[in-house]
């Protein structure tokens, strides 16, 4: 049995290049998903999931992220005036959302260097990490299965998914072989960033959704830059496992990653069609389409 997992860190220093030019000026977690940033779902998620502090990394042109989740004094006296309740309250809704601290990462040296800005405000205890960028849809939240996890088994828990083919070599890979008491349980004997199709351990992969014990911080101090000449949260994972049990857990419901463009579409066209009040209207139109 750990401690209770309070915070949760969100990585949004990258570039996102891959998003170019919609990313020159705009940070990747400010674009749209229908109408929310994609970074708020993943804020939506922790707080659904219990966590009471969350934790952003940001860099430079990242200030809009700050605002958004800010008061926005000018707007909401400006719906107010006008009698926009509704608005009014998504407005407000959203400054009110969250307790969150925010930290600079000066340099892109990678996500496991984005972990370690964190550790002052985290200190000793464990906690959660949400890459912004894996939007996912699920019944339960998949921040609140990991930590469910994480409770009974009390060793690091990793989300995961099974990946089939040369996607496989996008992603953080584990090895190891699930439990025997609970098929959702991968019982991790190693990982590896990046790998080749050929070298990869199995085809589960690495979600963005991680409860760490803090130990994984002096780990990362010690991580030197691996795949694509950056400092690796999966390195430190590693060598986390020589310490400690770690566990990936083979979670309930859809992952999108909107970090990529196929993604972010996918991801929108499925989010939409569930809305209530976009869905009904967004069906008939596609199924008009000649596809
Ligand atoms: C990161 C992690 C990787 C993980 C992936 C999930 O990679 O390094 O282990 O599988 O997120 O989205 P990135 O997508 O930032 O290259």
């Amino acid at each position: 049995m750990g401690k209770q997992v309070r915070k949760a860190v969100f990585p949004a220093g990258g570039l996102g290049t891959r998003f170019l030019p919609a990313t020159k000026v705009i940070p990747k977690e400010m674009l749209a998903l229908v109408d929310k940033p994609i970074i708020q779902y993943g804020v939506e998620e922790a707080i659904a999931s219990g966590i009471e502090h969350i934790i952003i990394i940001t860099g430079r042109g990242k200030g809009t992220i700050e605002d958004h989740f800010d008061n926005s004094f000018e707007l909401d006296a400006e719906l107010a005036r006008k009698g926009k309740h509704e608005l009014l309250a998504v407005s407000r809704g959203v400054s009110a959302l969250a307790r969150i601290s925010y930290v600079r990462q000066k340099e892109p040296l990678g996500l496991g260097h984005a972990v370690l800005c964190a550790r002052e405000l985290v200190g000793d205890e464990p906690f959660a990490v949400i890459l912004p960028d894996d939007v996912i849809d699920a019944k339960v939240p998949c921040l609140k299965q990991i930590m469910e996890v994480f409770d009974k088994r009390g060793g690091s828990v990793l989300a995961t998914q099974t990946v089939e083919g040369d996607a496989i070599s996008a992603y953080g890979v584990l090895a190891g072989s699930q439990d025997p008491d609970n098929s959702r349980i991968y019982n991790c004997t190693g990982m590896v960033e990046k790998p080749k199709f050929a070298d990869a351990p199995s085809k589960q992969a690495i979600i963005g959704r991680y409860v760490l014990t803090p130990r994984i911080f002096a780990l990362l101090e010690q991580t030197t830059p691996g795949a694509g000449g950056e400092i690796q949260l999966t390195d430190a994972i590693r060598a986390l496992l020589k310490e400690e049990k770690v566990f990936g857990y083979i979670f309930e419901g859809k992952r999108f990653d909107a970090g990529d463009k196929l993604g972010m579409l996918q991801a929108t066209v499925e989010f939409a069609l569930k809305r209530s009040d976009l869905g009904p209207q967004f069906r008939a139109y596609l199924k008009g389409l000649e596809l």
